[in-house]
C-alpha cells in the first residue's frame, strides 16, 4: 500500500514512518523539509498519486490564535481537496480528547475545524482523538512558568508517550476507515499539577507547580475531566515512572 505522512518528520510522523515502513509498505515522510507544503500546495498533487492512504500528523508552527486557524484551515482544505483529486481512500488525522470542549482556546478552536473540514470532504476517514504528548509535559509546564514557579490547573490528564501513539497510528492506517473519531490515551491518569510536579522533580528542575483551578491550559479554563477520554480509549503501554526514568538519561 502506498501511504503519504504528512508530518512524516515531526515527533508522531517520523515514528509512525518508520512503523509503516517495517511492516512491507511504501511510505513517503511527506513536509516542507521534503518538499511537500500543504499551506503553499508545493508537491502535494505529485505525492499523492495512487496513494491509498493520508496520515496527516502536521502541527501549525505558531500556536498563536490567528496563525493557527489559518494554519489548519488551509491546510486541511488544500490537503483534502488534492486527496480528492487523487482518489485517496482513507484520510487518517491526529487531534486532541476534549477538542470539543476546550473552544475557549484558539488552538482548540483551530483544531475543530480541521476537524470539520474533514467529516463533511466527502473523504473515508478516521479521527484519532489523543490525549497530551507525554513528551509535552516540558512545553506544558513553560507555559505555566512566572518565575520559579508552574502555575497549574489540578484537572485530570492522562498522557501518552510517542511511541504508543505511533503504534496506535499505524494500526489505525491500516485498519479500515471508522468515519467517525476513535481515543487513545496512556495507562495512567494524574492530576496534571502533581504530575508535572513530579516531572519536574525527576529531571531535577528547580521549579515547583502551584495547583490553581483557574490556570488556563493554553487559553482554556479546564472542568476536573476536560482532558481525558469519556469514552473507550485504546491505552498506551508505557508508565509514567517509564517514561521518567528514560528521560532523565544523558541523551
Ligand atoms: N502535543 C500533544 O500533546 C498532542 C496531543 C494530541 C494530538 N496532537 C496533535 O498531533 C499532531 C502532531 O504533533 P507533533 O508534536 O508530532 O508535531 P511536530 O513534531 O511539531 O511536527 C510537525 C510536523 O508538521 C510539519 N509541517 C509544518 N508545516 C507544514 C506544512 N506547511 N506542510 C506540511 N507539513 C508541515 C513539520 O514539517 P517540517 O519538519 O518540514 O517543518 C513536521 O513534520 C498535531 O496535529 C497535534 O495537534 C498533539
Amino acid at each position: 500500500m502506498k501511504i503519504v505522512i504528512i508530518g512524516g518528520t515531526g515527533l508522531i510522523g517520523s515514528k509512525t514512518v518508520e512503523r509503516l515502513r517495517n511492516r512491507g509498505h511504501e511510505v513517503i515522510a511527506a513536509s516542507p523539509n521534503t518538499g511537500v507544503n500543504t499551506i503553499t500546495g508545493e508537491g502535494l498533487a505529485e505525492v499523492l498519486a495512487g496513494t491509498d492512504v493520508v496520515l496527516d500528523l502536521a502541527n501549525s508552527p505558531s500556536f498563536e490564535d490567528k496563525a493557527v486557524l489559518e494554519f489548519f484551515e488551509t491546510s486541511g482544505r488544500n490537503l483534502l481537496a488534492a486527496e480528492k483529486a487523487a482518489g485517496v481512500k482513507h484520510h487518517v488525522a491526529l487531534s486532541v480528547v476534549g477538542t470539543e470542549r476546550l473552544q475557549e482556546s484558539g488552538y482548540f478552536r483551530a483544531k475543530l475545524v480541521q476537524e470539520k473540514l474533514i467529516k463533511t470532504s466527502g473523504i473515508a476517514y478516521t479521527i484519532v482523538h489523543s490525549t497530551q504528548f507525554m513528551e509535552f509535559l516540558a512545553g506544558i509546564a513553560q507555559s505555566g512558568t512566572v518565575g520559579d514557579t508552574v502555575h497549574l490547573s489540578p484537572a485530570y490528564v492522562q498522557p501518552i508517550v510517542s511511541d504508543d501513539v505511533a503504534d496506535a497510528m499505524a494500526d489505525i492506517a491500516l485498519a479500515a476507515p471508522v468515519n467517525g473519531t476513535v481515543e487513545i490515551a496512556g495507562p495512567e491518569r494524574a492530576r496534571l499539577s502533581d504530575l508535572v510536579g513530579r516531572y519536574l522533580k525527576a529531571m531535577k528542575d528547580p521549579r515547583t507547580v502551584q495547583a490553581d483551578p483557574e490556570a488556563k491550559y493554553f487559553g482554556a479554563r479546564l472542568e476536573e475531566t476536560s482532558l481525558v477520554s469519556d469514552s473507550d480509549p485504546r491505552l498506551g503501554h508505557i508508565t509514567f515512572e517509564q517514561w521518567f526514568a528514560k528521560s532523565a538519561q544523558p541523551k
